[in-house]
């Protein structure tokens, strides 16, 4: 049986952290085995809240993609290209805009969230979306074009996208309904399971709070930014019996990136009293340490040899856009244009 497709994106923020690491990116290594797996760049949807701040965007993207190959996904499994190299998927969304009533889009939970944050506003009463780009109220209906130009039945995506694939799913029934066809499938969500990284201050992990980690950065600052995690506060002194379950950060890092045998090690000697949270720390820097040597060198060896990226990210955008092609044929012979 043919492998199914896959779909999923992320926008060009820059270099990764280890929470996209944990959260989305060895999941989407291990999903490469069972799917026909397409990754894309969202460089659209970038422009859509950062259109006036592109000076980054180029050197975002090849970050972005750089730090996949790293990571393991692999050119060889995948289909890896840039959104705005598939135009098959602007021309899906203008005929999804079409068919695409506009409450729906209003109503777009996370769409009123990212206007919140754009704006910088906390105030609860937003029920009314504030003035806002037509580009940006079209979010997930760009995000459905990047799905269904590909007819994805398996869409991977955290639970802030669940909203957003609703939607999709929506359009995609929609367009069915009105061209009498069954031509397209209703894709589903594929939730990460695994638990999102907090920063080392113990708030969500992000760039723009400065509290995450990079999967590229460098040793040094690896360590130094392990040694300002947030350990158990109620602990005056290192022989004082620790309370691991109560180590907001720190020990949650070794549940993460540290065998179990090491973790229950930890556990007992903390609680013993036997061990120092700055130890404990520096430890725990080695650790994350090894565990991404490998990855930041592979890192390091596709930056040198740029070009090949390059060759990486337009072959798979070819072969996105063939087969992006293939379903915009039965696309435009549906709605007879
Ligand atoms: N909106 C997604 C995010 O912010 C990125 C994205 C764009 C996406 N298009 C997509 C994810 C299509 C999955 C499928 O994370
Ligand atoms: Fe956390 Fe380690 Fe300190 Fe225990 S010893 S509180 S696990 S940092």
């Amino acid at each position: 049986m043919d492998k199914q497709n896959l779909v999923s994106g992320m926008r060009s923020t820059g270099k990764l952290h280890l929470g996209h690491y944990m959260g989305v990116i060895t999941n989407w290594v291990k999903l490469q085995e069972d799917y026909n797996c397409f990754y894309f760049v969202a460089d659209w949807h970038a422009l859509t809240t950062k259109y006036d701040n592109t000076d980054t965007l180029r050197q975002d993207k090849i970050d972005v993609v750089l730090d996949w190959l790293a990571c393991g996904i692999d050119p060889n499994k995948s289909t890896i290209y840039f959104q705005s190299k598939v135009l098959q998927i602007a021309e899906l969304h203008i005929l999804l805009s079409m068919i695409t009533p506009q409450n729906w889009v209003e109503r777009d939970p996370t769409l009123k969230d990212m206007v919140k944050i754009i704006r910088n506003k906390d105030e609860e009463n937003n029920e009314n979306i504030p003035q806002l780009n037509y580009g940006l109220l079209g979010y997930p209906v760009l995000m459905s074009a990047d799905i269904m130009a590909l007819n994805a039945q398996i869409v991977p995506v955290g639970v802030d996208q669940l909203a957003h694939l609703e939607i999709t799913r929506d359009i995609a029934r929609r367009f069915n309904n009105i061209y009498k066809t069954e031509l397209f499938n209703e894709p589903k969500p594929k939730l990460t399971e695994i638990p999102l990284l907090i920063g080392v201050d113990g708030q969500k992990m992000g760039k723009s709070f400065q509290n995450d980690i990079k999967i590229s950065d460098d040793e040094n600052t690896t360590s130094k930014k392990i040694m300002q995690c947030i350990t158990d506060r109620s602990r005056a002194r290192k022989d004082d019996p620790g309370h691991p379950e109560q180590c907001e950060v720190a020990f949650k890092y070794y549940q993460a990136f540290a065998d179990s045998e090491t973790v229950n090690q930890v556990k007992c000697e903390c609680k013993a009293g036997q061990r120092g949270c700055a130890d404990c720390k520096r430890q725990l820097g080695k650790i994350i340490n090894n565990k991404f040597a490998p990855i930041r060198q592979k890192r390091e060896e596709y930056a040198k040899d740029i070009n090949k990226v390059y060759d990486i990210i337009n072959d798979g955008s070819k072969k996105a856009a063939n087969e992006a092609e293939s379903i915009m044929k039965k696309v435009r012979d549906a709605v007879n244009i």
